[in-house]
């Protein structure tokens, strides 16, 4: 009985402090498909439990470019939401132009500082201070692969090399299957490219490529044979693609219509919340030698300079939220990706992320962890776009030849400067 006073007086302290603070943020994000809302609502839970109201503020449409193009709109007209979800770079471009506030008071409170990788905190700093939080890492470089569909068209592993990806797309066909699931959208072509480039080249090369956009590197041989290679994939895929989303890609693998889909890890959460478990329905093998190769995209949720002070207590509060071990725990399972914090054990997490987790480290050591360009880490807003059209503009035309596109992108991403 007196525990049950003491519980219920202790409710009536939070609520009064709740209270006292609350306030309603509205959040920008694009966490729609079935994984990425289960783990956009455990943090909308969390936050309603310190008493503040989450204003749902979804935008559908893979990697955010739809998000993106609302929330320019949203700011133009002088009214952002509170939060949003921006990546990268992109984050400084809202800071420098003044739309960002300071979060450095729940960073110094928690320590941010002591336990996030330097690299990915600075995307988060806009003139040394914080004013967004990290919220995870995904890795880009993945394939997922249905087991059954293998082994029913004679393939017994997922294909090491491009050599012997294709010799299975093959046999994958023969069975009366798709080879490699896609969508046609020009993000998920960048995504499968730079996996591709990134195994081709190495890690030195996928950075002068596609993160100093050196010339001489982005119309080398390397790069030739990464275009070709890429543009060999089409081949692999059903008739099909254009515009098909993501997630309806992953579906195809989960439900055994196709073999095998190229994909960062929040793929991942649509087999978790499937219920399957990796190794046994499903499997995670890193595309052709990038084994020890990492592409990384870090989602960040920016806060907007607001004026209220309880909106300033609830950014506080939500960033503080995001980086609790525990909530880097639930978060990261339900997402597909492993925690920001590098001091989160992943006992409980499954074979995928503690792949990813070894991957990261080795990678780390070895040279080969590399923004994604794809996913928003490696250049400017401008330049990702002007890679993106040549990139597709290649990938749907049978016409156009490798060094077309190799120089192609030189002047594109030179225009985009
Ligand atoms: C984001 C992920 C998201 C994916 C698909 C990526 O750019 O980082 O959080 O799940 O796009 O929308």
């Amino acid at each position: 009985m007196k525990t049950i006073h003491a519980l219920a007086a202790g409710a009536l302290l939070v609520t009064a402090v709740g209270q006292a603070q609350a306030a309603q943020i509205e959040v920008l994000h694009w966490w729609t498909s079935g994984g990425e809302a289960k783990a956009a609502n455990l943090l909308k839970e969390k936050l309603e439990a310190k008493g503040h109201t989450w204003k749902d503020f979804a935008v559908a449409g893979g990697a955010g470019d739809s998000a993106m193009t609302v929330l320019k709109s949203r700011a133009i007209s002088g009214n952002p939401p509170a939060v949003a979800q921006i990546k990268g770079p992109l984050i400084q471009e809202w800071g420098e132009m003044g739309f960002l506030g300071n979060i450095d008071k729940a960073a110094e409170a928690d320590g941010w500082d002591d336990f996030l990788p330097q690299e990915i905190a600075a995307y988060d700093k806009v003139d040394g201070h914080y004013a967004a939080v990290p919220v995870n890492i995904h890795r880009i470089n993945w394939i997922w692969a249905n087991p059954e569909v293998l082994k029913a068209s004679g393939v017994e592993e997922v294909p090491q090399t491009w050599d012997a990806f294709f010799e299975a797309a093959d046999k994958i066909r023969e069975a009366g299957y798709i080879p490699l699931a896609h969508g046609g959208q020009p993000w998920q072509d960048a995504t499968v490219f730079e996996v591709v480039m990134m195994g081709i080249g190495g890690g030195d090369f996928y950075r002068k490529a596609f993160v100093e956009l050196d010339p001489e590197a982005l119309t080398s041989d390397t790069m030739i044979e990464s275009l070709e290679t890429f543009k060999k994939l089409r081949g692999t895929m059903d008739d099909n693609i254009a515009g098909r989303d993501w997630n309806i890609a992953t579906s195809m693998v989960i439900n055994g219509k196709a073999a095998m889909q190229i994909m960062g890890d929040w793929a991942k959460g649509e087999f978790t919340a499937a219920g399957m478990t990796p190794g046994e329905d499903y499997e995670c093998v890193a595309p052709p030698m990038t084994e020890h190769m990492f592409s990384y995209n870090t989602d960040s949720l920016a806060m907007f300079d607001v004026d209220d002070a309880g909106q300033q207590q609830a950014q506080l509060d939500l960033a503080s939220l995001v980086l609790s071990p525990d909530f880097q725990a639930s978060f990261n399972q339900a997402k597909g990706s492993i925690p920001v914090r590098l001091d989160v054990p992943l006992d409980d997490f499954d074979a995928c992320a503690k792949a990813s987790r070894e991957a990261f480290d080795v990678a780390m050591d070895e040279g080969g962890l590399v923004p994604s360009l794809a996913h928003g880490m490696a250049v400017s807003d401008s330049q990702q776009g002007a890679v993106f059209d040549v990139i597709t503009n290649f990938f749907n035309d049978p016409d156009m030849t490798a060094e077309t596109a190799a120089e192609r992108l030189v002047s594109a991403v030179r225009a985009a400067e």
